[in-house]
């Protein structure tokens, strides 16, 4: 099955076919970090009006990528939560005319759900049951996935997720916008022993996890220091991100423990992290647990997760209708 997959929940406008949820034939995603980085973060409405001109771009060249005509799709598989409201709705919308005027299936996807399935793009599938560990600008969830259609939600952050943590450390930093992948760079030539920083929350008794006391603590180290002029950002960086992924790394290990489950899924934007994918394998080995963690163009937003994730439920013979709508929470969707 050809399905056509639209992600637009943020600030990337991403299409891709995959074939049967594991094959990438194409994945074309227009990066709008150009528009945004002069406000320091994604602006919604500017992120809607760049995804009205990008989205026909990307299909057609989603579409081209994979040596293609419309015809030869199966299925149409859009993001319609959690995200943006004014973004999601423009792949939704585009997404319904593409199927209606081809009388092509169609389908919702829950865009936690895709980040999961990317896990199964291209390499080497994860046997379940596993534990993900969801990690993304907007969440920092544990999951117990037992199935494609079923998980658990086994504990989440209190206050800020990762990805954001990543980027208002950024912000504070000076090195701009997107934070995470400025973070990552800058960390290469830091000591991540350099500064003194907390692991909130490591050694609690459960699996919440907490970010927002250390953006309070790189602010404060700054503020001591009489402004960034007498500290070396490399060493913060370097230091703020070994205490994230001790975190993330601590509490998914705690979470297999619990589960007893001796697989582990590492997906979302911040597993993009060349520290965290390191730690997370160096980790999983010594107590020989298996770990999967998608391709780095995998786990930042893109259409090809949204596909696969869609194209389980579209075989199973799940259907959205023409009235699908978008959510900023899909708690607030009709069942
Ligand atoms: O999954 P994603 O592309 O979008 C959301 O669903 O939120 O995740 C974006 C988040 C951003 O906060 C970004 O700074 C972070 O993922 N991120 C990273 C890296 N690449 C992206 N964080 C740390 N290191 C990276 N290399
Ligand atoms: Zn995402």
């Amino acid at each position: 099955m050809n399905v056509l997959g639209i992600e637009t929940s943020c600030d990337d406008s991403s299409a891709a076919v995959v074939v049967d949820g594991r094959t990438v034939r194409s994945c074309v995603t227009s990066s709008q970090d150009s528009f945004h980085r002069r406000f320091g973060g994604v602006v919604p409405e500017i992120a809607s009006r760049a995804h009205m001109e990008a989205i026909d771009v990307v299909c057609a060249d989603a579409l081209e990528q994979a040596g293609l005509t419309p015809a030869q799709i199966d299925a149409v598989a859009v993001t319609n939560g959690p995200g943006l409201v004014g973004s999601l709705l423009v792949g939704v919308g585009f997404a319904k005319g593409f199927a209606y005027t081809r009388g092509l299936p169609f389908l919702g996807v829950n865009h936690l759900e895709g980040h999961i399935a990317a896990a199964f793009l291209d390499s080497e599938a994860p046997t379940f049951p596993f534990v993900a560990l969801v990690v993304s600008g907007g969440h920092s969830h544990l999951y117990e996935v037992v199935d494609f259609f079923r998980m658990r939600l086994l504990g989440q952050t209190v206050d800020d997720a990762a990805g954001e943590a990543f980027d208002k450390a950024a912000k504070l930093l000076g090195l701009g916008f997107p934070g995470g992948p400025a973070i990552d760079r800058a960390a290469q030539q830091g000591d991540p022993a350099a500064c003194r920083l907390p692991r909130p929350m490591l050694h609690s008794d459960d699996l919440a996890m907490s970010f927002s006391g250390l953006k309070t603590a790189i602010r404060r180290l700054i503020e001591d220091a009489g402004g960034l002029a007498g500290l070396s950002t490399p060493d913060l960086a370097a230091s703020f991100q070994a205490a994230v992924v001790d975190v993330l790394v601590g509490k998914a290990l705690a979470a297999l423990e619990r589960t007893g489950i001796p697989r582990l899924v590492i997906c979302g934007g911040v597993s993009a992290n060349r520290r965290l994918r390191e730690q997370a394998a160096a980790a999983c080995n010594r107590r020989g647990m298996a770990l999967t963690v998608p391709a780095p163009a995998y786990c930042t937003d893109n259409a090809a997760m949204i596909a696969a994730a869609g194209y389980r439920r579209l075989a199973a013979g799940e259907r959205s209708a023409l009235t699908l709508n978008g959510y900023a929470s899909l708690a607030e969707a009709p069942r």
